[in-house]
């Protein structure tokens, strides 16, 4: 919510809020004409003529007239360069503190034809005289080209810290762009430009809207010659603008796929990782950080609502949940149960019992999530407020006066989370949540937003961050400040709690977010326009490394019809975060409300996902383990597919099911292009054969999910023991699969199981890998 919700908020709020809006956004101009560098004279700068190059380990710096690029293969295959002296480090998104990952020693700077090269076990990079970096399969293929960068310094300031910079580069025509943080209109991005500044697009949003509060410098890109990530790691404001390239059709003259990747400062480096999806992921969380692992409650069904009001009304509701035989696991409770809308604080007048209300929850194994969000307002003798400035916590502007927006307590301050003092002081904070009975937490609001009628709706570009202690302007912290929220709140949930892992999720982050949590998609519109764009954006994320997310189930806004509501919630429940959540001004989510016949098949959707949930949680351990987002987009065991590339309807769900979402009003059937392989329709058991498109049945009462011929995934059989669902290999070929069981809310080590399945004498046989009965019941399909 914010600039073109104002009217709105304003109503919300009172107009007092609504004028303390009109006069922060007239400072946050005021300021920022004040404290910003003057932009003067532009001139760019190129590289220059190669004069010289050094090897050193992983690769060496190669000495241009009028810069230098460093080249450094990390073990495990990533490769970094860094123009201007640029190193890995300092880095918010590399995992671990120090020098980034370490150099691969057999990999060295070389002579080439026209200039020099790096040859590594996953890509060999070429850096020509001019400056152009190619980075190529070890097969010698072109994965991608980037130009000599070039460079502006309108302000001469005097660390350069606001050079400008911009850098093309070419890929493959056949190349597709996936991620950048997620983008609604995705999740194959389209030709156009993307703005790289995390944003609330203020009410809701829908397929075009861009930026949204999420962006990342990621770039998945998969073509025929293979697939790579590349990151520009800065975190200033940016624009990515993507080309399609275009084939020749057979006359040798393909113009490739173009990218543009324009920052308004920061350092010019970027780490390229090659290979098939699942090593990129696996390189990229290797890098950044693997995903942390939920509490296994995360994975059932969430419901919340802005606007609960009253703990009376939450027991209404999981009343309803359980009167209707709805299994629920999780209650959310959003900004209307704190006092006057002041984090850290419990309206005690309508939630006068929180604590007692958690434990009569939980009785019936129901957790409860608070909201969290970052802007705490500006009253002293509120706790929160006197605790931070004891500590000096809050953002100043270049005059030390404390930076001040309006937010939904009215006038707000914003901790900094890039230094680590107020890091630390606000982790201590959720102490209180804690004792409220909370066992989780849900970041909002952290873009920052501070509402705006006019202008963006964040913080002065001036205002000052500590970054870690070398000092900088919001310019640069911007993007960064949600991360380093999720690492306070991450950090400080393990000091308060060590014997559980942490539930948080956030509704802005930048690479590496993964480390502390998940995220949802924010506040989407509710349309089928709006169900599509939640799918874009769970795929998207993954893909950049964050693998929990989801999206509000029936969109934020307004009320759905009823069959939209419900085919959202039929995808909804195969994403790994399903959460029923609506605003305030919006109609209700509970599945009871839009008539018995949707009632029934939410009962089944939901019976679905708990059958499921064995599986789900061995997609959280293959997350964990391996930086694999639970749902991938339908190339990812196939890249080479092009027809794939462009399916945003539909995903795969592990390695097993394929899940064919209904996104258009009035389908009771629908068209599916299906990978290579032999997969099964789970509801009649045909099976049919991939590539190719297939149509099948979707009756209201349920989406297609397909099977993998030869998967074996763990669900919860009828009497709640984990059984194993076997779908019969091709004939002569054999299957597999993985089972992870874990801790449920602990950091015990888990517990992984292999199986694999073949024909014997007409049937198929299940063993544990290795020889041996599988432990557990086996039930085979589609082996008739
Ligand atoms: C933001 C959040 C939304 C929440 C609302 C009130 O709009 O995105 O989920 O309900 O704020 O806190």
């Amino acid at each position: 919510m914010n600039a073109r919700d104002l009217l709105q908020s304003v109503r919300m709020a009172g107009s007092a809020d609504g004028r303390r809006a009109v006069r922060s956004a007239w400072r946050r101009q005021r300021i920022d004409t004040r404290d910003l560098p003057r932009q003067g004279p532009e001139r760019a700068r190129v590289p220059g003529e190669a004069l010289d190059a050094e090897p050193m380990p992983g690769g060496g710096v190669v000495r241009f007239s009028r810069s230098r690029l460093r080249v450094r293969v990390a073990v495990g295959g990533a490769v970094f360069c860094g123009w201007d002296g640029a190193a890995p480090e300092p880095s918010y998104a590399l995992a671990g503190e120090g020098a980034g990952p370490p150099a691969d020693g057999r990999a060295v700077l070389e002579p080439d034809k026209d200039g020099w090269r790096v040859v590594s076990e996953r890509a060999t990079v070429l850096i020509s005289r001019q400056g152009a970096v190619e980075i190529r399969t070890p097969g010698g293929l072109l994965l991608r080209r980037e130009l000599p960068p070039r460079w502006w310094d309108p302000t001469g300031q005097p660390d350069g810290s606001g050079t400008r910079w911009a850098q093309r580069s070419e890929v493959a025509a056949d190349a597709r762009v996936f991620g950048l943080g997620g983008r609604p209109g995705g999740p194959r991005l389209p030709a156009g430009s993307y703005r790289l500044w995390n944003t609330d697009p203020g009410g809701s949003f829908g397929p075009g809207d861009d930026p949204l509060y999420i962006t990342m410098p990621v770039q998945l890109v998969v073509a025929d010659a293979g697939c790579h990530l590349i990151f520009h790691d800065s975190t200033w404001d940016g624009r990515v603008t993507l080309r399609d390239g275009e084939e020749g059709a057979g006359s040798g003259h393909d113009r490739p796929g173009g990218c543009e990747v324009r920052m308004d400062g920061g350092p010019l480096r970027y780490w390229v990782i090659a290979g098939t999806p699942a090593r990129v992921l696996a390189g990229w969380t290797a890098l950044t950080g693997r995903p942390a692992l939920p509490p296994r409650w995360a994975l059932g069904h969430h419901h919340s609502r802005w606007g609960f009001g009253s703990g009376q009304e939450v027991r209404r509701v999981v009343a309803g949940y359980r009167e209707h035989g709805l299994p629920l696991s999780v209650v959310h409770l959003d900004i209307d149960h704190f006092d006057g809308h002041r984090v850290f604080t419990v309206d005690r007048r309508n939630f006068p019992d929180l604590p007692d209300l958690a434990a009569e929850l939980a009785a019936q194994g129901v957790r409860l999530v608070s909201i969290v969000d970052p802007a705490v307002k500006a009253e002293p003798g509120l706790a929160a407020y006197d605790g931070g400035v004891a500590v000096d916590a809050f953002v100043r502007d270049a005059r030390g006066e404390q930076v001040r927006g309006v937010v939904w307590p009215g006038e707000a301050v914003f901790p900094d989370f890039t230094d680590p003092g107020a890091r630390t002081w606000w982790g201590g904070l959720y102490a209180e949540r804690l004792a409220q009975g909370f066992a989780g937490v849900w970041h909002d609001m952290n873009e920052p937003v501070s509402f705006a009628p006019f202008g963006d709706p964040t913080l002065p570009r001036s205002a000052r961050h500590a970054l870690e202690g070398r000092g900088g302007d919001h310019r640069e912290a911007h993007n960064v400040y949600a991360l380093g929220m999720a690492r306070a709140g991450y950090e400080g949930l393990r000091r308060l709690r060590p014997e559980q892992r942490p539930f948080l999720f956030s509704r802005s982050g930048w690479a590496g977010m993964q480390r502390y949590g998940g995220s949802w998609s924010g506040d989407v519109a509710t349309g089928w326009e709006g169900l599509r764009a939640s799918l874009a954006l769970v795929l998207g994320l993954g893909l950049c490394g964050v693998p929990y997310s989801g999206p509000d189930v029936g969109g934020f806004t307004g009320t759905p019809s009823p069959e939209l509501y419900l085919r959202w919630f039929q995808m909804g429940a195969y994403l790994p975060f399903f959460r029923t959540h609506s605003a305030i001004f919006g109609g209700r989510r509970e599945p009871w409300e839009f008539g018995a016949e949707v009632l029934g098949h939410a009962r089944e959707s939901l019976a679905g996902r708990m059958r499921l949930l064995p599986y789900l949680e061995t997609l959280s351990h293959v997350a964990r383990s391996t930086g694999a987002p639970y749902v991938r987009p339908l190339w990812w065991g196939s890249p080479g597919d092009r027809a794939l590339r462009e399916c945003g309807d539909a995903f795969l769900l592990g390695d097993a099911l394929l899940v064919a979402p209904v996104m258009r009003p009035g389908s009771v059937a629908r068209e599916i292009r299906l990978p290579r392989g032999r997969w099964y329709d789970t509801a009649s058991g045909a099976a049919y054969r991939g590539r190719g498109q297939v149509r099948l049945d979707a009756p209201l009462a349920r989406i297609p999910v397909l099977a993998k011929a030869g998967s074996i995934l763990p669900v919860a059989g009828a009497d709640g023991e984990v059984e194993l669902e076997v779908w019969a290999p091709a004939e002569g070929r054999t299957g597999s699969g993985v089972v992870f069981t874990g801790d449920p809310e602990g950091w015990g080590a888990p517990r992984m199981e292999r199986f694999v399945s073949r024909w014997v004498d007409g049937e198929v046989v299940v063993e544990r890998d290795g020889g041996g009965e599988p432990g557990y019941r086996v039930r085979v399909r589609g082996a008739a």
